[in-house]
């Protein structure tokens, strides 16, 4: 059952796509009435209204998506706000996304989805333990509440209710390899000719800001890449897609079209007096193309067609939070500030207020309140619809490439997203650091990223913004390769973390090649997922209900109705301790053809595996598909499959296969029965 009520006038953020079934409340009547269940609303110290929900001591809060901390939320406190903040520890409240869904586990499980594009806090048990508070700017909201018999089927209804996910292309599955300063179509060749001798198996190569001019949006530096056409070709017959980034703003130059006609057009977001508002990015200063407004949306959307028509199928979104290094308005108030303290004394006071005065530069809460969005005729300050803006631009494109390449799947991503942005692209958890602490954090944020619907999601795997290490890369690896983005991504400056830079080159060769081994099943159960609004990442509560134990485990995950995976994330590990839910068959691989399985019993394990294996566990009458490795997706033979069986009793799974391209999702003569028994296999 779904309760949706109403507060106020909510922004139509179209994150729901379908009310069958849902049950529409006024929020201040049902108050009144008593009908608005779970919740109180009280004042908080501020004498501000707010949501709170008392919870229980053996409550978990699940959920949040793309966010700090653990799988289990409680104890912290969390603000939707998409933010660019590369260097986040545990102290921080706000990442790339806002994904505004919560699941609660407890006597009575619930789902709890705030419709709300502005900025929203939880407070989940960190100012009382025994309460959740939801404190919003504005009462101009839907909060949804879902009942169902199960978490499972919590997180299934919100996906029916939010649309079907995105679809990646197949070849996305692969391995992709990416770094900030890959100057020119040399070094690209380069790194593709380098995992090719190396046997090291790859499928996109990523192009980052530096394959524009000057970090225009939609141009090609021609010195660089001097027939860009004819280079994408090139690659494509190596099986390699380039993937180029698109960002936000655009440069104020004149002579650049882009410019000129959004400006020409009136599609860039203003200031308070009709002014287009200038930010400083990459290029220097931009304008903010009006995402959110329906006109402005198209002209961008038809935009990529410029790199579509050039022979790419594939972008990232990025700095579309939107980050801001500053808004000319206040650089102008900073720089006046700084140049009248030259020659002073800069004492204690004076010299932090320097520093802090330099910091307030970037992504300052101020400049998002002084630019403005015109909606269906009407005006909106940013900061209120802030959420909504990389969704916006994601959308864009999604809408257009439906419109430009019908036939065919385009790879989109993106940096910030919201709810409802899982239809149109997936995401990246966005800037990470080369740390263990952040693998960790990568792991358990998968299955909160992926209730919102984002499935086809990842990490920028090794660490982007400080030096990695070979450990730390091929513990990044062993567990990005289950999940469906895999891309090794790394900061301009940073120590180079290509899969060859290392000296074990064969090791993760072998490791990479482990990825296409398990492509079949990782693919099929992806789109099981996407069709069905199924889990492909989850929590163990999911499975495992009635154990609390398993419940609050937070280093291991399911995946698919098969697999468990308990991922290494320590350094100098040779193994790690493992709880068992149930009976399960340990497999430990160190390449494609190298397995080695053994039957473990539930309960508590020490399970080794070392720097260069994977190990996970596949429970009880399951089975799962095994490829050979291959160079690329193109050249993997899904023909001729061997079977990972946990047992000898009769065992089964339903194969999704298609070939990857088309957009047949539904075809069932996609999926097949398979089974086994007594030594056979059936069905395939
Ligand atoms: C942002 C992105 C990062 C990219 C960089 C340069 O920090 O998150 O992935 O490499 O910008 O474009």
């Amino acid at each position: 059952m779904v309760q949706k009520f109403i507060f106020g006038t909510p922004f139509e953020t179209e994150a729901i796509v379908s009310q069958t079934g849902i049950v529409t409340k006024d929020g201040k009547k049902a108050l009144e009435d008593g009908s608005f269940p779970y919740f109180m609303i009280r004042m908080d110290e501020t004498g501000k209204e707010v949501l709170s929900f008392s919870l229980k001591e053996e409550d978990i809060v699940f959920g949040l998506g793309e966010n700090v901390r653990g799988m289990n939320k409680r104890g912290w406190h969390y603000v939707s706000n998409c933010s660019d903040d590369p260097v986040h520890g545990e102290d921080k409240v706000s990442l790339y996304g806002a994904h505004n869904f919560l699941l609660i586990k407890g006597e009575r499980n619930l789902g709890i989805f705030i419709d709300y594009p502005g900025k929203l806090l939880f407070d989940v048990g960190y100012t009382h333990y025994d309460e959740l508070v939801i404190s919003l700017e504005e009462w101009n909201f839907a909060i949804y509440l879902i009942e169902e018999d199960s978490l499972e089927n919590i997180a299934k209804r919100f996906r029916e209710m939010i649309g079907r996910s995105y679809i990646a292309p197949k070849w996305a599955f692969g391995y992709g390899q990416s770094r900030w300063s890959y100057m020119n179509e040399e070094e690209i060749r380069e790194v593709v000719r380098k995992h090719r001798e190396n046997h090291i198996p790859l499928d996109s190569v990523y192009m980052d800001i530096d394959y524009m001019e000057r970090y225009k949006d939609f141009t090609i530096n021609e010195e660089a890449f001097p027939n860009f056409e004819a280079f994408v070709q090139e690659m494509k017959e190596q099986g390699i897609h380039l993937i180029p980034i698109i960002d936000a703003g655009v440069k104020i130059e004149e002579g650049y079209d882009v410019y000129e006609e959004g400006l020409e057009k009136g599609y860039f977001c203003k200031d308070q007096n009709g002014k287009e508002f200038v930010v400083g990015v990459w290029p220097g200063r931009v304008h903010l193309p009006d995402m959110l407004n329906k006109d402005a949306r198209k002209w961008f959307g038809q935009k990529y067609d410029f790199l579509l028509k050039k022979g790419i199928d594939g972008f990232w979104n990025d700095m579309n939070e939107p980050a801001l290094f500053y808004s000319e308005e206040h650089l102008e108030e900073v720089l006046k500030e700084v140049s009248a303290m030259q020659g002073q004394n800069l004492d204690l006071d004076k010299f932090f207020h320097l520093k802090d005065l330099v910091l307030t530069l970037s992504n300052n809460e101020e400049d998002y309140k002084k630019f403005y969005h015109v909606i269906d005729g009407k005006k909106y300050r940013h900061d209120k619809v802030h959420n909504l803006y990389g969704y916006a631009m994601t959308r864009a494109a999604g809408e257009a490439f439906e419109e430009l390449e019908k036939e065919k799947r385009i790879l989109m991503f993106s940096r910030s997203s919201y709810v409802g942005m899982h239809r149109y692209g997936g995401i990246w958890t966005g800037d990470n650091m080369a740390n263990f602490s952040h693998l960790l954090l990568y792991i358990q944020m998968m299955p909160a990223v992926q209730m919102c619907g984002f499935l086809y999601t990842g990490a920028d795997l090794g660490g982007f913004g400080s030096n990695t290490s070979e450990e730390l890369l091929m513990r990044f690896l062993e567990f990005g390769m289950f999940t469906p983005l895999m891309r090794n991504h790394a900061a301009m400056g940073t120590r180079r973390q290509e899969a060859y830079a290392f000296d074990r080159t064969e090791r993760f060769a072998a490791l990479i090649g482990i990825r296409y081994a398990l492509l079949p099943y990782l693919y099929s159960e992806y789109m099981k997922a996407v069709i069905g609004n199924t889990a492909y990442f989850a929590p163990l509560a999911f499975a495992y209900p009635q154990d609390m134990r398993a419940s609050r485990v937070e280093d291991q995950l399911m995946l698919g109705k098969e697999l468990m995976l308990a991922p290494v994330y320590t350094q100098n590990a040779t193994g790690r301790y493992v709880y068992l839910p149930e009976d399960m068959k340990l497999v430990r691989m160190r390449s494609a053809e190298e397995i080695e399985t053994e039957m473990l019993k539930k309960g508590d394990h020490y399970v080794s595996c070392k720097v260069d294996e994977v190990i996970f566990f596949v429970r009880p009458g399951r089975m799962i598909p095994l490829a050979k490795a291959a160079d690329c997706v193109e050249k993997l033979n899904e023909k001729e499959l061997t079977w990972l069986i946990y047992e000898d009793d009769a065992c089964s799974y339903d194969l999704y296969s298609d070939d990857g391209y088309e957009k047949t999702y539904e075809d069932t003569a996609h999926l097949k029965h398979v089974k086994y028994s007594q030594g056979g296999i059936y069905g395939i």
